[in-house]
């Protein structure tokens, strides 16, 4: 048997959990380019979340222990992801070319005089417990090219959901929002606009208890502070020009207290989270959107209906849809990108766009980890 299958594994800046998708990638030409296999997503335990969220967001000094064994904990949860769906798809490691693993990314700092960005979970541990070939460390030869580093998933937007003639934009909903621009005879342009999710998780955190606000509801029940609002909108991040990407170590619990005044209720801080990062999108979209007139979104913010509906009040006569009106699962297109730059890797292709990132150049992304040689069957 010929191995065809590609395996994906990440979890975002929310570190809700291992998101994991096995493909099948067709010819280029087909209708179908991607058929997604199995998927699952599997949470991290409350325990391991807190740790990732600690590292992640505070500058604390960090001992270096804590880091080293977080780097093969994550490695040998992202293993254990991967092992679960391919038993529950009851497919072969030996049916998988190669797994592209993201990790969980600790900090990215694009800025600066040695900008670096740093994701953990050991891929080593991946290949050997897993017994696939890894690929994984996939942005820092795009920084080292004077790239952000970030955002990679554009090149699987613009292979996938691209359109001939409609300009169309793709919205990634993490912790962090990401367009995509895919306008017809332009080069494809990509860039993080803000937070999507993060601010609202960590304020759902601090005052209900609850690793988010389930549908946005509670955001909804809220009112939202205009002028808060415009004062919010006024961070240089929104306004700067792309490439641009950002992470946890801006848009966190101490950017907010920063910002929040005292007295206002709680639930009326989240209405205008929400809308921060609704109207920040819409804002990007007008500036740099080429005038798209079709948004799909993905990524976990898609089951946030109240965020959601914000996004189609702050674009009127733009269809907002999510990427399964173009046949992916919203949930896994973040996931099936990493087992897509795998397979560009294997395939000697650059998995950066320069257009997005701003690197010099394209470049072949991701190191190899060959998994354990498997004894002979006779
Ligand atoms: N049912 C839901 N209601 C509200 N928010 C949700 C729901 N499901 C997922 N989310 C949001 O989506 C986030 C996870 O999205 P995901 O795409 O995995 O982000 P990341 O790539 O940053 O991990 C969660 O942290 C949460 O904020
Ligand atoms: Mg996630």
């Amino acid at each position: 048997m010929t191995a065809s299958l590609y395996l994906g594994l990440i979890s975002g800046t929310s570190a809700d959990g291992i998101d994991a998708a096995l493909v099948e990638f067709a010819d280029p030409s087909a209708t179908a380019p991607v058929r997604v296999i199995a998927a699952r997503t599997t949470p991290y335990p409350d325990d391991l979340r807190a740790r990732v969220l600690a590292l992640a967001t505070r500058d604390a000094a960090v001992a270096l222990d804590d880091y080293g064994t977080l780097d093969v904990e994550i490695g040998e949860a992202f293993a254990d992801a991967a092992r679960a769906l391919l038993d529950a798809a009851g497919v072969a490691p030996a049916a998988v070319a190669a797994l592209g693993s993201h990790g969980q990314t600790l900090r990215h700092r694009p800025h600066g005089a040695h900008p670096f960005t740093l994701q953990i979970g050991d891929p080593s541990v991946i290949a050997e417990r897993c017994g696939i070939l890894t690929v994984a460390d996939f942005r820092r030869a795009d920084l080292a090219a004077g790239g952000q580093g970030a955002p990679l998933l554009p090149a699987l937007h613009a292979a996938v959901f691209a359109h001939a003639t409609i300009p169309r934009a793709v919205l990634n909903l993490g912790g962090i929002a990401n367009l995509t621009i895919l306008a017809p005879g332009h080069d494809v342009l990509g860039f993080d606009t803000g937070p999507a999710n993060c601010l609202l998780d960590a304020w759902a955190m601090r005052h209900l208890g609850a690793a988010r606000d389930e549908g946005g509801a509670w955001a909804a029940s809220g009112r939202v502070d205009a002028a808060l609002l415009a004062v919010w909108l006024r961070d240089p991040y929104f306004s700067a020009p792309p490439p641009k990407s950002s992470g946890r170590e801006v848009f966190n619990l101490d950017w907010l207290d920063a910002r929040v005044p005292a007295g206002l209720a709680p639930a009326d801080v989240q209405a205008t989270l929400l809308h921060l990062s609704a109207r920040s999108i819409a804002d990007a979209l007008r500036a740099h959107g080429r005038e798209a007139s079709e948004v799909y979104a993905c990524g976990g913010g898609v089951h946030n209906a109240a965020l959601m509906a914000a996004l189609r009040t702050e674009l009127p006569g733009v269809r907002v849809d999510t990427t399964t009106a173009l046949g992916l699962d919203p949930d896994y297109v973040e996931a099936v990108g990493f087992a897509w730059l795998a397979r560009a890797r294997l395939a000697g292709k650059p998995g950066n766009l320069p257009s997005v990132t701003g690197a010099r150049g394209p470049r072949l992304l991701g190191a190899l980890y060959p998994a354990p040689s498997r004894p002979r069957s006779r």
